[in-house]
């Protein structure tokens, strides 16, 4: 693998996490509920913004997909149809002597990690959540939590075919949770056993599928890439058969330098018509798709890009975090893309001056109809920018005396540190501006906005 800087060890980016209020382990007040976790004020706004880039990546910028939100909890047949109540399961052992549980495909040796104990014989563990539906709890009513999103998108094909007369090829996105009983849990929000998955179904003539497969992996990769996660911590790992699911020909995972090594982020399914077939024999309902074009029936292969929310806010969060020494301090600075940063401005009256204090109001006031932005007043301007750096907000508005009198601003940004003074009334079309082109590409200097590459001719005399 392609190594540069080393990794930001997971501990820094679980404490930011805490501290500045991304993320809380759950049922914190009674100890925490193990491998479940709470998004808080800022975590819940970088991970609707992840969502979204995704949504609109996705969906709103293609013609060739639709969105679903199917609901979690599904008959029991269709986990029996998918393959999940047979095969979706991990083997298990046990240690002999303190009872701790390990997934053996894990093990590197044949004792306990923890006590050195015997183990006993892999058995297989099923990884779905199991509930009961309604009062009476019996075989009838056993339903799972869902431990993909994806079948929710299978079962709805016929409905968003019908209803929208798609032709092929389409696809059909959704995010949402899904629940797994992980044997193993840990690496922070890496492995839980609740936690959200954007995955796209992507429906195709036969015959097709390596193309588009290969179109599909691409896709992903560049997405990861535009939104700023660096391209040499990104790689794939092809699947060998062993390893592959039940439903899948092929499988390609984009793989990440996670702090605690290199891992899975998404993986990328080749599904054939292995789902639909399924659903068709246990429903009873054809699925087959009828092409007008060439006057076959025929059951559409699916090409699955599957996505970890969770996963890909932590890779997010450890290659925008850096260290850096700027004016003989070191900062902590989030260089996220200025579309995932929770915050997208921050204002900032020079000191508590009540004039000053009713100016930036009256400016976040303003801001707060476009954007998520926070206000801040204690402590030093120094101080400030710090505490915005490190939770990636990208511009940072200060008020001062002379705003007063001018109605000027000063607009400090996060990368470059460069600052602008822009009149109040042209600051919402400077910042939608600056949030709407490739932001990370562009820096401000001498009042102008450049191109980053042109860092020579700007300082130029
Ligand atoms: N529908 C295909 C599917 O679910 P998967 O490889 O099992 O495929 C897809 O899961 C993605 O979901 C993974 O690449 C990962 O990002 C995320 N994911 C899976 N299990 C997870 C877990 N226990 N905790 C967090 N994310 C998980």
């Amino acid at each position: 693998m392609p190594e540069t800087t080393p990794p930001v060890p997971m501990e820094k980016l679980v404490s930011l996490c805490q501290r500045r209020g991304f993320i809380f382990q759950s049922s914190d007040i009674y100890g925490g509920l193990a491998s479940c976790w709470d998004y808080g004020p800022l975590g819940v706004a970088l991970k609707r913004n992840l969502k979204e880039a995704w949504w609109r990546a996705m969906v709103q910028e293609r013609e060739d997909v639709v969105g679903l939100d199917a609901a979690i909890l599904m008959q029991a047949k269709v986990w029996e149809a998918s393959g999940h109540v047979a095969g979706f399961a991990d083997p298990l052992v046990e240690c002999k002597q303190c009872h701790l549980r390990y997934r053996a495909d894990e093990l590197k040796a044949d004792k306990c990690p923890a006590c050195g104990g015997e183990l006993t014989q892999p058995r297989m563990f099923n990884l779905m959540f199991k509930t009961f539906m309604g009062p009476v709890e019996d075989e009838a009513s056993i339903t799972y939590l869902r431990p993909e999103t994806a079948q929710g998108i299978f079962v709805n094909f016929e409905n968003v075919l019908n209803t929208t007369r798609r032709k092929l090829p389409f696809g059909i996105a959704q995010m949402g949770k899904s629940f797994r009983n992980e044997i193993t849990t840990g690496n922070f929000i890496f492995r839980s056993r609740e936690f959200e998955q954007m995955e796209l179904e992507f429906f195709i003539k036969p015959g097709t599928d390596e193309a588009w497969f290969r179109y599909w992996v691409n896709e992903r990769l560049n997405w990861y890439v535009k939104l700023g996660i660096k391209r040499e911590h990104l790689d794939f790992h092809v699947h060998e058969h062993r390893e592959l699911a039940h439903y899948a020909i092929s499988c390609h995972d984009i793989i990440f330098r996670f702090p605690h090594g290199w891992a899975e982020l998404e993986g990328i399914a080749n599904r054939g018509s292995f789902d639909l077939v399924q659903h068709a024999k246990h429903s009873g309902k054809s699925l087959d798709y009828y092409d007008e074009d060439t006057k076959e029936h025929y059951v559409p292969y699916i090409i699955e890009p599957s996505a970890g929310v969770d996963r890909s806010f932590l890779a997010f969060l450890s290659d925008s975090y850096a260290e850096e020494v700027a004016g003989g301090e070191t900062r902590v600075v989030l260089h996220l893309h200025p579309s995932l940063a929770p915050y997208k401005v921050a204002v900032l009256p020079l000191s508590r001056r009540e004039q000053l204090v009713t100016a930036a109001k009256q400016v976040w006031a303003d801001l707060r109809r476009h954007w998520l932005v926070v206000y801040d007043d204690a402590q030093s301007i120094g101080r400030r920018y710090r505490r915005q750096d490190e939770i990636g907000t990208p511009y940072c508005v200060t008020i001062d005396f002379q705003s007063l009198e001018d109605g000027q601003v000063t607009v400090r940004e996060r990368d470059a540190m460069d600052q602008i003074r822009v009149p109040i009334a042209a600051l919402k079309t400077i910042i939608a501006d600056k949030l709407a082109g490739e932001p990370l590409f562009t820096f401000t200097h001498g009042g102008q906005i450049w191109k980053r590459g042109e860092e020579e001719k700007a300082k130029a005399p």
